[in-house]
């Protein structure tokens, strides 16, 4: 089996091209670089370019025949940045992506995986969520993912395509085999800030200690993502039967994926703490700007629907992005030789 790949240089996508082919799925990359590093595509047969290049595909098809889906994960990602620029956020994840379905389809790509976001729930009152609560975007980011799956949703139900949009909770590690990782070096999330915390022999300051959650601090639902990556491969591997089956009957499905485990700010320092085998220094603040309270979400329809289940735990997320940022720099001065 052969799938194309949109952002495969990127953090995720590119750790789902590395899971293909350890599964015998042989992926194709399609990125611009915009936040991915070529040295993630260029292990693979890779294309440079914008998933809106309808002569691009053409060409990414005519050389592939054989592409049997496109896990599309090519986005742009910073929440705050799309609260800035609307305009390009639905420009780029939803306009681009619609002329880039719209081309796929009409070549003959048919089958299509999405990259979404958890972040377009609306937490109940025990901050779990599954495939049927409630959504109500907070950022144009959030929203524009929302966009697409209707889009996803429509084109189905009109038979131009069949989909499963994946709603990510909380990413964290790298691929154990560290072939790929996270390629910001600051990422402003709760682990980011931890290591570089870590790294600076400073403390950490968990921010925002008064949500009504059992410590105070806001909950996420962290999830490998190397776990999130087999779970691609398994919805490449039954994806007929997992579309003939939706509840829509439409050739259409969205599917959760996380642990199934709220994890609070302070329990995740507990982990940090685990992984390293010191205790992480711990401080408080406000909330920043924009913070949310968080989820996690139940896996009863990822384990009945793709047989997959989380493998890796808390604190193998938190060892896999140390390993990770241990090698980062001297990943990012290959990218800069070979740019
Ligand atoms: N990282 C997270 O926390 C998270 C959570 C939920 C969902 N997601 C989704 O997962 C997907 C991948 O996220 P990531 O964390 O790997 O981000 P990333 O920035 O590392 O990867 C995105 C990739 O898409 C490429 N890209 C962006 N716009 C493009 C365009 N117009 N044409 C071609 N390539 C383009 C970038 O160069 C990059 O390689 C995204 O769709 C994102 O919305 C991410």
């Amino acid at each position: 089996m052969k799938v194309l790949i949109t952002g495969g240089a990127g953090y995720i996508g590119s750790t789902i091209a590395s899971c293909c082919a350890d599964n015998g799925i042989t992926p194709v990359i399609l990125d611009d670089y915009s936040t991915g590093l070529r040295v993630f595509a260029e292990r693979f047969e890779c294309y440079e370019g914008d998933i809106a290049d309808e002569a691009l595909l053409e060409r990414v098809v005519a050389d592939h025949p054989d592409i049997f889906a496109v896990v599309h994960c090519a986005a742009k990602i910073v929440v705050p940045e799309s609260v800035e620029q609307p305009l390009e956020y639905y420009e780029n994840n939803v306009a681009k992506a619609v002329t880039m379905l719209r081309t796929l389809s009409g070549l003959g790509v048919r089958r299509v995986v999405l990259s979404s976001t958890a972040s377009m729930y609306e937490p109940g009152p025990d901050w779990m969520v599954d495939e049927t609560s409630p959504v109500d975007p907070q950022s144009p980011y959030a929203a524009s993912k929302w966009l697409l799956e209707r889009v996803l949703r429509d084109a189905a139900a009109a038979g131009r395509l069949s989909a499963v949009a994946l709603r990510y909770f909380n990413p964290i590690g790298a691929d154990p085999a560290l072939r790929t990782g996270l390629q910001n070096p600051a990422p402003s999330h709760a682990l980011g800030k931890m290591i570089e915390a870590y790294e600076a022999h400073e403390s950490f300051t968990v921010t925002g200690v008064e949500w009504p959650t059992r410590d105070g601090s806001g909950l996420r639902d962290y999830i490998h993502v190397w776990d999130l990556a087999r779970a691609h491969v398994a919805v490449l591997q039954r994806f007929d039967e997992v579309c003939a089956a939706s509840r829509s009957g439409t050739g259409y499905d969205v599917i959760n994926l996380g642990t199934g485990q709220g994890t609070t700010v302070f329990e995740l320092a507990e982990a940090f703490g685990e992984a390293t085998g010191a205790p992480l220094p711990v401080q408080t603040g406000p909330a920043r700007p924009g913070d949310v309270v968080g989820c996690a979400t139940r896996t009863g329809k990822a384990s009945s629907v793709l047989g997959w289940a989380p493998e890796r735990s808390l604190v193998d997320g938190v060892r896999d992005s140390l390993a990770w940022s241990t090698k980062l720099p001297a990943v990012l001065a290959e990218e800069a030789a070979c740019g």
